[in-house]
């Protein structure tokens, strides 16, 4: 059985984790200033804000070495609304860098929690953009998303966590002026 850990327990932590538990997964659950002595997941997904990343890859970084670690944040300055300004090109690639021995996946950014929590938007599968340099890793994670029922999609390389970082951002803007509703998002059509 896949396990996947989950640090953060908001409202993507809780998503995520109802997203792994329709794609049969077990999930072990890290809340804030929880102390970890085993990180059980082959997946490990950072449910934290941006700014949190940096500690908990310090921290974990030997336990983390070999998994998979999925970064799903936006880094935003919430009090002008921007991106922030990241030299290694986006959040995920800074977290490789930091994480040299794991597999950094970028998903989830570009979808709200509602719409990860139910698997739908509007009348389809919530579609999962995941992006990353390892193949393997990538696939675990598109196969957890796509067990679940929603749909997960290769975005490319983890360079296009920038695109994605950046349409994360472009689609809180829009729901915030109420251009998209929270329980909205993007979808392919075919
Ligand atoms: N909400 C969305 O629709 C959405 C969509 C796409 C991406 N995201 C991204 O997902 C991430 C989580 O967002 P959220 O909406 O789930 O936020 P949230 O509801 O505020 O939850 C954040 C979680 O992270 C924990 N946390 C905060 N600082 C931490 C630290 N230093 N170390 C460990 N845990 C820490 C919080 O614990 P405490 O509450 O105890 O502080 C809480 O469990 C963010 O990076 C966000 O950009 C969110």
């Amino acid at each position: 059985m896949t396990i996947i850990t989950i640090f953060g327990t908001g409202k993507m932590g809780a998503a995520i984790a109802a997203l792994a538990g329709r794609a049969s997964a077990q999930v072990q659950s890290i809340s804030h200033r929880e102390a970890v002595r085993k990180i059980a997941g082959d997946i490990v997904v950072l449910a934290v804000p941006y700014p949190a990343l940096v500690g908990i890859a310090d921290q974990y970084r030997d336990q983390l070495a070999g998994k998979t670690v999925v970064d799903i944040t936006n880094p935003v300055d919430f009090a002008t609304f921007s991106p922030l300004s990241i030299p290694a090109g986006s959040a995920a690639q800074e977290l490789a860098q930091s994480l040299p021995n794991s597999r950094v996946v970028k998903a989830f950014n570009t979808n709200f929690a509602g719409t990860v929590a139910t698997g739908t938007v509007g009348n389809g599968p919530t579609l999962v953009l995941i992006a990353g340099d390892n193949a393997e890793a990538k696939t675990a994670v598109i196969d957890m998303v796509t067990r679940s029922g929603a749909l997960g999609v290769d975005a490319g390389p983890l360079t296009r966590a920038h695109q994605l970082e950046g349409l994360g951002l472009l689609q809180m803007g829009l729901a915030a002026s109420g251009g998209l509703p929270w329980t909205g998002g993007l979808t392919l059509a075919t």
